[in-house]
């Protein structure tokens, strides 16, 4: 009995979401009234396995944050159902909402504009922990940021150090310790790696997949960089104006894509999705830069 209820528990995904929506108004004219809207997510269908990794793809503007944001009702959805580990995210009240804000974390694109510049590292990864009721002192702070530096690749001693010393991706590494440090369930990482150049791009992705390892953690993966989605997927889904062209497993998609708009979009980027061999050299280089 207990054995079935752990296989259940495992089985069930940590993230589901049914014909999502989110439609944001148009107003116009001296009294503001209402003449349309923008259908930005328009009825999508998704869910991550517990440790795995979901890629989201599409052009700019094809509504992947809202998506995500809507996901985990960061913005209200304004249709759709959606579970988290089962439970209904709709349903929640403020208390259970305040717990899925540190279950689930988001790791922006600009890393510098995610920290606090005028707060050192240890209280931008650490405020948290106070928020939370995670740890009550300094010294239990200091004790808890300092495990999460090694965690990320960083010395404990910078602990004292503002942002601005830091490197772009040093200052990812950071923003990505503050996501972990309420050892959350799932991350979502909105283009995450593409303000860093291809090496740091490389060794962030290789430090985002240890931590999921040893963390037993679930990303929801968005860029519009195949090559890197392809690198960190599981599975993928592919948004075009608010709704989805195509998902499946991530090899299956990218060998076989059956919609003509993923076929187009695979094939519309020559440097770097050519048709065979550069692309793993590009793999077989992320690996070895780990
Ligand atoms: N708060 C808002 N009010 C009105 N429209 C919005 C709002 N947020 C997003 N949109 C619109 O929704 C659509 C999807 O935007 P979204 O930011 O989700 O796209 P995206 O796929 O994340 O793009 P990018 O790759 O550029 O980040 C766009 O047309 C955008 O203009
Ligand atoms: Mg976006």
């Amino acid at each position: 009995m207990e054995q079935q209820k752990a296989n259940n528990d495992l089985n069930t995904p940590i993230l589901e979401v049914k014909g999502l929506k989110k439609y944001f108004p148009i107003y116009s004219g001296l009294f503001r009234r209402q003449v349309g809207e923008i259908k930005s997510v328009d009825g999508i269908d998704f869910s991550i396995p517990k440790g795995k990794v979901l890629g989201m793809l599409g052009e700019s503007g094809s509504g992947k944050s809202t998506a995500a944001r809507a996901a985990i009702r960061l913005i209200e959805p304004t249709d759709g159902s959606i579970y988290f580990n089962g439970e209904s995210v709709l349903g929640m009240t403020k208390s259970e909402l305040k717990a899925l804000r540190k279950e689930v974390q988001i790791v922006f694109q600009d890393p510098y504009a995610s920290l606090n510049p005028r707060k050192t590292i240890r209280e931008n990864i650490g405020e948290a922990l106070i928020y939370h009721n995670i740890v009550q002192t300094k010294e239990e702070q200091v004790e808890h940021v300092a495990n999460i530096l090694i965690q990320i690749g960083l010395s404990p001693d910078c602990m004292e150090a503002y942002p601005h010393e830091f490197s772009g991706g040093q200052q990812q590494r950071i923003c990505i310790g503050r996501a972990i440090s309420l050892k959350p369930k799932l991350i979502i990482c909105d283009e995450a790696v593409s303000a860093l150049d291809v090496s740091l791009q490389a060794q962030i992705l290789n430090l985002l997949i240890d931590l999921k390892e040893t963390l037993e953690l679930s990303y929801l993966f968005i860029s519009h960089d195949l090559s890197i989605i392809r690198y960190i997927s599981d599975e993928v889904i592919i948004l075009y104006k608010g709704k989805v062209v195509e998902q499946g497993e991530t090899e299956t998609v990218f060998n076989v894509p059956k919609d003509l708009y993923t076929q187009t979009l695979l094939s519309s980027i020559p440097a770097l999705y050519p048709k065979k061999g550069s692309l793993d050299l590009l793999h077989n280089s992320i690996y070895l830069l780990k």
